[in-house]
């Protein structure tokens, strides 16, 4: 640590699945987590966040299997191809201070050592699997966990399983578990205690299973091949491996070990909260010093998924509305322990009503005012108003501590409540005050001076503490105000920016959103993706060998007549000039697609050497070729200047 600091602080996110593209609920708990991050930072803490992928499992050889790529190369693409995990977190400006892969090798060994201590210590023994696993969410249930037969984190079906298998002794644990949940603060919010004491301690803590033979992208077990670890053992671990546990790739366990908070979303608390801690006992490991089970966010009132076509694109959404928008709407609007509904009108609403009225409105009113009343800098001569200017000037005051006490407990809304309450009062004051009205006599300059000056001070407040939540508008408008001073330290006292303040102008921090047309062109947009998702390509066909497409003889054609076939709502007759003295006779099923008349005097490609067939009692003597896409088909057409006969090589 260094001697400045207040000390250390590690915090992390739950590492994503790069099973398919991220959506923004994936964003929710790592934006959150970013502002935490960043605030403690500001506070003058050494911080390491860390995020990363957790990259094995059955769930992923499937995926890749179906893709026709190697497991590696699935996950290659999805966390650092175009628009992957990595490029999504550049995009959110998440500022991550390490990201690990737990494909790295380090990880993997690191993994595999620390199973086998478990094996040695007696905490890990080999068994016989019997009971039911949920293929998407990679959990085993027992019997008595399944709701109404199914999983009881995702609801769909689970399918009997029987095998050899290690085992932990989670039951070992049970008291020590309950006692930790129940008696001390490690779990928050305190609802999601209740829920684990209820669904799983209660009913009795089993033994957890915790390798597989049935698959093998996973690390293998090193002293029994066949095996591979438990994925949600493997992840667990990146929160120490990351940090330099059981690998030389990093030393910073004894500085950032115990980590001060894990972030993670509900269905996973389980995992963090039971299984984690009881690991890391049996390791004789410090345990993490809080784990925060934040909400869930669901789009227009449904579970946000890829699989039910309601994904919001955090791409789209950040290209649209902006990334600070975006970032300071989900921690905005919803509180972090509790589900929220996610609606594009609501994402509207707030940027218009928080950002382009309240805080863009009185950003660009009071420097518009600063300038045109007084030029680049206010007057040195200023006049207080005790009874006026009491109240923005206490509330400016006292805000750093009540934000701060709302951001120590991860209220990040409430925070930005506080700070909008100041917004909000700091714009009434303009009305009070009314500045243009003390702008019309010269002795009311210094009264003037001191109005805009308290405005002033209240947006370098507002606009530091911002900083965690938009941390490039934060920036601008410390521009704004000639470089004001954002240091915690600063934000905490009235006064900090020079009487003689030099504003600088610029553009509306967030224009207003038009609601209606904006949201006509989303869903425009969300039509044409939907279009996309309905038509998959068509699955790859196996190789050929070169001398196998050679024999495939392709010739240029041109239309010499074109024609119904009777009784045929599909079939359309062409005469074609195939460059010999034989006009050559082809039926394509095309009608639907094509009038005939249009077609006379097209340069087309016919496959030339099909044997002939019959169709509808005609000949039809080779085929044309047409690309199709869903419901979609196109003739291969070819420039007319080709000549008739020429061949496709
Ligand atoms: N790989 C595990 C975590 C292992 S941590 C040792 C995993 N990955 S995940 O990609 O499926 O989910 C990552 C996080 O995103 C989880 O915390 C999950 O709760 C969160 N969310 C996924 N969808 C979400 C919403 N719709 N809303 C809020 N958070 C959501 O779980």
């Amino acid at each position: 640590m260094c001697e400045k600091c207040k000390g250390n602080f590690y915090i992390t996110t739950p590492i994503y699945y790069p099973s398919a593209k991220l959506h923004i609920g994936h964003s929710y708990c790592t934006v959150a987590t970013d502002a935490m991050a960043r605030y403690k930072r500001m506070q003058g803490y050494h911080v390491l966040f860390l995020t990363g992928t957790d990259e094995h499992g059955q769930k992923i050889e499937d995926k890749a299997s179906e893709a026709g790529v190697t497991p590696k190369q699935f996950v290659d693409d999805i966390v650092t191809g175009e628009r992957g995990v990595l490029d999504l977190w550049k995009l959110m400006n998440i500022s991550y201070d390490r990201f690990i892969r737990t494909t790295d090798d380090y990880h993997v060994e690191a993994v595999q050592k620390i199973f086998r201590k478990m094996y040695e210590n007696g905490d890990i023994y080999k068994g016989t699997y019997k009971g039911k696993y949920c293929k998407p969410c990679e959990s085993f249930w027992t019997e008595s966990q399944l709701v109404d037969g199914k999983c009881p984190d995702c609801g769909r079906e689970v399918q009997d399983a029987e095998e050899e298998a290690y085992f932990f002794r989670l039951s070992k644990y049970a008291d020590r578990i309950r006692d930790l949940l129940e008696n001390t603060d490690f779990l928050e919010p305190r609802s999601r205690v209740n829920e684990m004491i209820n669904n799983f301690i209660k009913p009795g803590l089993e033994d957890l299973c915790v390798s597989r033979t049935s698959f093998t992208w996973g690390v293998p077990v090193d002293f029994d091949p066949g095996h591979v670890v438990y994925v949600w053992i493997d992840a667990l671990f990146n929160y120490m491996t990351a940090l330099g546990f059981q690998n030389d790739k990093y030393h910073d366990l004894e500085e950032f070990w115990p980590a001060d908070v894990h972030f993670v979303g509900k269905e996973i608390v389980r995992f963090h909260s039971i299984i984690w801690p009881a690991m890391l006992m049996s390791l004789d490991l410090p345990l993490p010093k809080k784990v925060f089970g934040h909400g869930w966010l669901n789009f227009n009132g449904e579970k946000m998924s890829k699989s039910r076509g309601n994904v919001v694109d955090p791409y789209i959404l950040a290209e649209h509305f902006g990334v600070d928008a975006l970032r300071f709407f989900l921690l905005r609007s919803f509180p972090f322990g509790s589900d929220g509904n996610f609606t594009n009108e609501m994402l509207i609403s707030t940027i218009n009503c928080d950002l382009a009225n309240d805080l863009g409105n009185l950003v660009s009113r009071t420097v518009a005012m600063a300038q045109k009343y007084f030029g680049e800098h206010l007057p040195a001569q200023q006049l207080e108003d005790p009874e006026k200017d009491a109240e923005l000037v206490t509330m400016l005051r006292e805000l750093r501590g009540k934000y701060e006490e709302q951001m120590e407990h991860y209220a990040f809304q409430n925070a930005l409540s506080e700070i909008f309450k100041v917004i909000s009062r700091a714009n009434k004051y303009i009305d009070e005050n009314m500045p243009w009205v003390l702008a019309k006599s010269e002795e009311n300059k210094p009264r003037l001076a001191r109005v805009l000056y308290n405005l002033l001070e209240s947006i370098r407040i507002c606009g530091g503490l911002l900083a965690p939540f938009m941390p490039d508008t934060s920036a601008e408008i410390a521009k704004r105000l000639g470089d004001a001073r954002m240091d915690w330290e600063s934000l905490g006292q009235y006064g900090v920016l020079s009487a003689e303040v030099a504003t600088v102008n610029g553009p509306a921090l967030f224009p207003r959103i038009d609601m209606e047309k904006e949201l006509q062109a989303l869903e425009e947009m969300n039509k044409t993706q939907t279009a996309e998702e309905a038509d998959p390509l068509p699955e790859p066909l196996p190789e050929i060998a070169f001398d196998v497409f050679e024999k495939v003889e392709m010739t240029v054609v041109k239309v010499l007549a074109c024609e119904k076939v009777k009784k045929s709502d599909k079939l359309l007759k062409f005469t074609l000039n195939d460059g010999t003295k034989e006009p050559r006779q082809i039926l394509s099923g095309v009608a639907k697609y094509y009038a005939p008349e249009d077609l006379v005097g097209k340069t087309l490609v016919a496959v030339t050497n099909l044997a002939p067939r019959k169709m509808m009692g005609q000949l039809s003597c080779g085929m044309l070729l047409s690309a199709e896409r869903g419901d979609k088909l196109n003739l291969v057409m070819l420039d007319d200047s080709v000549p008739a006969g020429s061949r496709l090589v």
